[in-house]
């Protein structure tokens, strides 16, 4: 197809290179750049166009809105209606860092990023070269995970490669993310701020802050039919490697005796450090035994990690849901499509 062609430059960090990716942004191209969560696919946030590209190439159903990547806070006030005194708090405390907030949009705001929506969600990353590339764009940069959609969220320069190369202008290489996977995603419009998506801020640390937060119901349950969601994203297939995740829900003996008797060569374990000596198949694993911050940092990169290994089949042992293990749990969900076996 004549638009996935694109020679897709693949840059380093340095100043030349980030001056080369700003340039990108600035005539409307798609640059895919690091993150501390994820990597994004980055287009100028004000131009509807180069929007509209994002969806185009990573395959992006049309109701699915972005966020926009800010530097510094002042950058915020053109974009959004107000920002009210939790939200301060949140910024004060979270930003630079993997907090996404959500506030009435302002005008500024072109309706591909929001999808015609009236909320617009914002973030300042802390990585160093996502704030060089905003900064010396001297925009705000409008970024999903830069994957095709459905599929794992990338977390080094080879994985947004692999899946957007030709589809994009530019990738810009800077490592593997130190968080792992995406931002925390909090609704700061109506009574009360509403946890979307959790992520390494986690609901202890924001209440902590600013009170009483409500947990939506999506986060750890699938949706039912007809149901409202109030972040499309909840309604689409997720971090789906090709192999096939099931979750189990076990102690460590019932665990590893499943596992261990499961019969095939594909068949592989998603398991902790301590876990490995215990099981007969290939096993990579999210740390030590149930650690969730290394569980989140582990999570997607053992995900890709799978496919390039050929496995058919993971089996994953169950997180616990407490800190950050509330959001690796909630990508392993859906990474399983909710399939979980309880023992
Ligand atoms: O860490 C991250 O957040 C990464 C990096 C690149 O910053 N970005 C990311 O973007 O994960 P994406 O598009 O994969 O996820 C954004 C989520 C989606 O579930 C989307 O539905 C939701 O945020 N979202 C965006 N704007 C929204 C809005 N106005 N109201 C409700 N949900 C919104
Ligand atoms: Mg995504």
């Amino acid at each position: 197809m004549s638009e996935f062609n694109k020679q897709t430059k693949l840059l380093s960090t340095t100043k030349e290179d980030i001056q080369t990716a700003a340039k990108i942004i600035k005539n409307g191209g798609l640059v895919c750049l690091p993150t501390e969560t994820v990597y994004g696919l980055g287009a100028n946030a004000l131009n509807g166009e180069a929007v509209l590209n994002i969806f185009k190439a990573k395959g992006r159903a049309n109701d699915n809105p972005l966020i926009v990547h800010i530097a510094k806070f002042d950058d915020i006030k053109p974009l959004v209606k107000s920002v009210s005194e939790k939200a301060k708090i949140l910024a004060q405390k979270f930003w630079p860092g993997p907090l996404t907030m959500i506030f009435e949009k302002s005008s500024l705001i072109p309706d591909e990023v929001t999808c015609k929506m009236d909320t617009v969600a914002i973030r300042m990353p802390s990585h160093k070269v996502a704030r060089a590339i905003i900064e010396e764009s001297g925009l705000p940069i409008a970024a999903p995970s830069a994957n095709i959609s459905g599929g794992v969220s990338p977390v080094t320069a080879e994985h947004c490669y692999a899946d957007l190369k030709g589809r994009v202008d530019a990738v810009v290489d800077g490592g593997e993310c130190e968080v792992g996977l995406e931002s925390t995603v909090i609704l700061m419009v109506g009574d009360k701020p509403r946890l979307l998506r959790p992520g390494f801020v986690t609901a202890e640390q924001i209440s902590e802050q600013i009170g009483e937060i409500i947990i939506d119901d999506a986060i750890l349950n699938p949706l039912k039919k007809g149901q409202q969601v109030l972040s499309p994203g909840m309604k689409y297939k997720h971090y789906s490697p090709s192999a096939k995740v099931i979750i189990i829900d076990a102690d460590d003996e019932k665990y590893y005796s499943y596992v261990n008797q499961s019969q095939g060569e594909d068949v592989f374990a998603l398991c902790y450090d301590e876990d490995v000596e215990h099981i007969n198949k290939k096993c990579l694993t999210l740390g030590k035994h149930f650690d969730n911050e290394s569980a989140a940092n582990r999570l997607f990169y053992n995900l890709h990690q799978f496919d390039l290994m050929g496995a058919k089949v993971v089996f994953a042992r169950l997180p616990k849901t407490d800190g950050v293990g509330l959001a690796v749990v909630n990508r392993l969900l859906r990474s399983a499509g909710f399939e979980v076996i309880k023992l």
